[in-house]
């Protein structure tokens, strides 16, 4: 903490015309968070066009400034002198982390007051990430994929790594965790994606079968089926090459969160071409590390702010409920990453063509077993299915309609005085039944029974 902070801050604000008096201060890893309360009749808006001068004044650089939502209070978040690291594995190794019941937790660093901070992918249930470079993007990747690794199986967990930089994500490859290897190629990608698509369209014909909404409830009935996490480190790149891919990227984000396929995104360059509407609008939930202007922060957050961030690894995070908390990411050193994949190492390198065309022909048989389990086409097979969905009393009903309409046929049809035409019978015994099935059918069925036998005898005679 800068020293006599408790005064010297007070002071300086005085001298831009700022009064008020001091509330609490708590000291982070990465600021001193000291709470403010202005003088009646003073403007917030005047403090945050001031705060470059009070930050200069106080000899530190990045001087937040923000509103405390439901308080009279404002806060001031000064830079700590020397910024904490926050190391990786002690976080993931915490009881807190293994015995989380979220399904796909990761862990996104520590807030302000040094209290570790995680969330649930599958909620999410995408995240968006952007910084411009030196940020601490990748970092912040390496550290959402360990987590995930640390929580789940290979069998419960794949991953889709895409990284046009080619050097991000290279450890990754020949891993149990790998839906695919990690792809460097841009072709391959616009691929692979599409491949993602038609697995989630095959997960939902599965869903369709088993009567299920999601994969929760489909793992529930004792089911088998991977959560698929797809990370993008580029995604600016990525769009500038193949524009088709943000058409497969918006199909995901649109309808994946079901079929417990989720995406993350990380892009350096915020700018309104790449996060267009229709990709924020699916992607709620976003994080972003220090940009370079207040209009990339406002591209990604809705508010400025961003651009005051530290870098390494300091950043804000936009929940789904419009929420922004500070935090500090984690750090993970390749150190650390080599030793979580060690025990997962597969044995044989993969091939991208190779795992491609064998995931779409597992992706096929899937979809065409499923087809083949499903009831068949024919009437009773269908009526039977049908009848299973609507319930036991809407059957009774059904049944009783049909039988009501049978009996009115028959009655009109033995009238031997009535020569009625075809159409006149079926709607004279369609209105009958409906009357009939009002009253008590049994013993509207019965009368209609008994009459038709005494008419067809009367004929005889
Ligand atoms: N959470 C962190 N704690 C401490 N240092 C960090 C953290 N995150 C990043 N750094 C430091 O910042 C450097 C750059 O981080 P990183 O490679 O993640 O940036 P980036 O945003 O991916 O950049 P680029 O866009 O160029 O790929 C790291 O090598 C590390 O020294
Ligand atoms: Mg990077």
């Amino acid at each position: 903490m800068i020293e006599n902070l408790e005064t010297k801050l007070p002071h300086t604000l005085a001298h831009f015309g700022i009064f008020g008096s001091l509330g609490t201060i708590t000291e982070g890893p990465l600021i001193t968070d000291v709470e403010f309360k202005l003088a009646e009749g003073s403007k917030f808006a005047y403090v945050e066009k001031m705060i470059r001068d009070i930050a200069r004044e106080l000899g530190v650089s990045g001087i937040r400034v923000t509103e405390i939502p439901n308080s009279t209070y404002i806060s001031f978040e000064i830079p700590q002198p020397q910024v904490e690291t926050i190391p990786f594995p002690p976080m993931v190794y915490s009881t807190e982390f293994i015995k989380s019941s979220y399904a796909l937790p990761i862990c996104i660093g520590v807030n302000m007051r040094g209290v570790p901070v995680m969330k649930d992918l599958s909620k999410m249930p995408h995240l968006l990430v952007a910084g411009t470079t030196g940020s601490g993007k990748s970092v912040g990747l390496n550290s959402f994929i360990l987590s995930l690794i640390n929580k789940k199986k290979p069998e419960e967990l794949q991953f889709v790594l895409i990284d046009p930089k080619r050097i991000e994500f290279s450890m990754y490859n020949n891993q149990k965790y790998m839906y695919i290897p990690v792809i460097t190629d841009m072709n391959e990608a616009s691929a692979c994606l599409e491949q993602l698509v038609n697995e989630m369209n095959y997960r939902y014909t599965l869903f369709e079968q088993e009567m299920v909404r999601n994969i929760g409830e489909y793992q529930e009935k004792g089911l088998k089926m991977p959560y698929i996490v797809c990370v993008i480190d580029e995604f600016s790149d990525l769009i500038m090459f193949d524009k088709t891919v943000e058409k497969q990227v918006l199909m995901l984000a649109q309808k994946s969160r079901a079929a417990g396929i989720h995406l993350i995104i990380a892009t350096q360059r915020p700018s309104v071409d790449v996060m267009t509407g229709t990709i924020k609008a699916n992607l709620p939930t976003r994080l972003s590390y220090k940009v370079s202007s207040p209009t990339d922060s406002m591209t990604i957050l809705n508010s400025t702010g961003a651009e005051m961030l530290l870098g390494r690894g300091d950043s804000l995070l936009l929940e789904e409920n419009g929420m922004l908390t500070r935090v500090l990411g984690a750090y993970v050193s390749n150190q650390d990453i080599m030793n979580m994949l060690e025990p997962y190492r597969c044995a044989e390198p993969q091939k991208f063509k190779d795992i491609l065309a064998q995931r779409q022909q597992q992706a096929k048989q899937n979809y065409q077993n499923s087809r083949e389990t499903e009831p068949k086409t024919g009437m009773i097979s269908k009526f039977t299915s049908w009848g299973e969905r609507i319930g036991k009393v809407n059957q009774r009903r059904v049944v009783n309609f049909l039988l009501a309409i049978v009996m009115g046929i028959v009655t009109n049809m033995t009238k031997s005085s009535s020569k009625k035409s075809t159409s006149d019978i079926i709607s004279g015994a369609a209105t009958s039944a409906a009357k009939s099935v009002k009253r008590s059918v049994k013993a509207q069925a019965k009368r209609a029974i008994t009459q038709a036998v005494l008419d067809s005898l009367n004929k005889k005679k």
